[in-house]
């Protein structure tokens, strides 16, 4: 916590410019209002292929009228050149997060996936390139995992990808590597284990589990478990995750051109989560007490256990995660129960 104290305060004395892609999305907005908070200027492209201008207007909400006249809001799309060219002008420090989540989207649809997250990805690192900006990190995924069975996952050790997804993500890797290498311009990738916290999307088909059962569970829905509930993640809240990108950005440059993980560095299983969201819906909601998940297939592309090693990401960035899950779901419970019961 001690680099990130200093880093914050020595931003907060000499503000920088930063461009945050996928800026209405769940991560972009909280990286969006923490800049904000810090002083900072923030450029945002986002397409709002699933953002939400609800996002961006609730950070307005949050952070208040005379902080907001630092953002500047492009609605713009990553796979066209141009775009990301006029996105990164005058930037400081590029925060990648614009891509298409979701491991069943890309089994349905890989086309579109591959557009906006390798395509797109190219088009970012070009840009951010040519206009020499001081470094940029991008969002990669514990998913470049894939099948490689060590526990807790290194950075150092992949299996083969399990999904379209997968493959973008592991690429982005490999490109941004090679743009190291050849042309010295070194992104720093972040392995995000299953983020979650305020603004994570409760709906549609592709949904992550926390914001699916908090709504749920809320709206007095069925909860469904794919698989027998022992599947495992390493669960990490978004303030955990925006240290890491801060860290990042303004980390030395022995740190650059390589990968960390993002997580909390503990397994959770899908029944101890269910039972954690569950506790926490049940102070303001008792009838929750009596809610039991219903049991299904295990879905395809899933990998059955995760679990990080964050040790690379706290040597090298000074990465020490603030909340654990039990501290991020409470945080995240009190964002669910005022969206859904106000
Ligand atoms: N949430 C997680 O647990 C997690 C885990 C691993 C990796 N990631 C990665 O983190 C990043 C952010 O994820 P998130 O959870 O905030 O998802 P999100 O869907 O909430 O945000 C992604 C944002 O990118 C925008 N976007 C998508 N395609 C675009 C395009 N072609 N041009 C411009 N904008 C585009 C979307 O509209 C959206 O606002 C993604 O790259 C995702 O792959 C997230």
């Amino acid at each position: 916590m001690e680099r990130y104290h200093e880093r914050r305060q020595q931003l907060h004395q000499q503000p920088a410019t930063w461009l945050v892609t996928g800026v209405a999305g769940f991560i972009g907005s909280n990286l969006l209002e923490s800049l904000l908070v810090l002083g900072q200027r923030v450029v945002g492209l986002d397409n709002f292929a699933t953002g939400f201008q609800h996002n961006l207007d609730e950070v307005r909400t949050r952070v208040g009228a005379a902080a907001w006249q630092r953002f500047c809001f492009i609605e713009g799309d990553i796979r066209e050149l141009a775009v990301c060219r006029e996105a990164c002008t005058g930037v400081d420090y590029v925060l990648h997060q614009a891509a298409l989540g979701s491991v069943p989207r890309s089994i349905e649809d890989p086309i579109t996936t591959n557009e906006s997250n390798i395509t797109g990805f190219v088009n970012m690192l070009v840009a951010a390139r040519d206009a020499r900006v001081r470094r940029m990190v991008y969002a990669a995924s514990s998913s470049t995992y894939g099948d490689h069975p060590d526990l807790p996952k290194v950075e150092e050790r992949i299996g083969n990808p399990l999904s379209p997804y997968a493959v973008t993500k592991l690429v982005n890797e490999l490109y941004a590597d090679v743009f190291g290498r050849v042309y010295g311009f070194a992104p720093i990738g972040l392995r995000y284990f299953n983020i979650f916290g305020q603004r994570q999307d409760p709906d549609g088909a592709y949904a992550a589990v926390i914001p699916k059962w908090f709504a749920g569970l809320l709206k007095n829905e069925p909860i469904y478990i794919n698989g027998d509930g022992e599947t495992s993640r390493d669960f990490c809240f978004i303030d955990n995750c925006v240290q890491a990108n801060i860290l990042a950005a303004t980390a030395d440059d022995q740190a650059a051109g390589q990968v960390y993980n993002v997580a909390f560095g503990e397994r959770t299983t899908l029944n101890e989560l269910f039972a954690l969201i569950r506790e926490r819906v049940t102070t303001r909601m008792p009838a929750a007490a009596q809610a039991e998940p219903v049991y299904r297939d295990f879905r395809a592309g899933d990998v059955r256990h995760s679990l990080a090693d964050i040790s690379k990401g706290a040597r090298l960035i000074g990465y020490q995660p603030e909340y654990s899950v039990r501290t991020g779901l409470d945080k995240a419970a009190d964002w669910y129960m005022e969206r859904f019961l106000g």
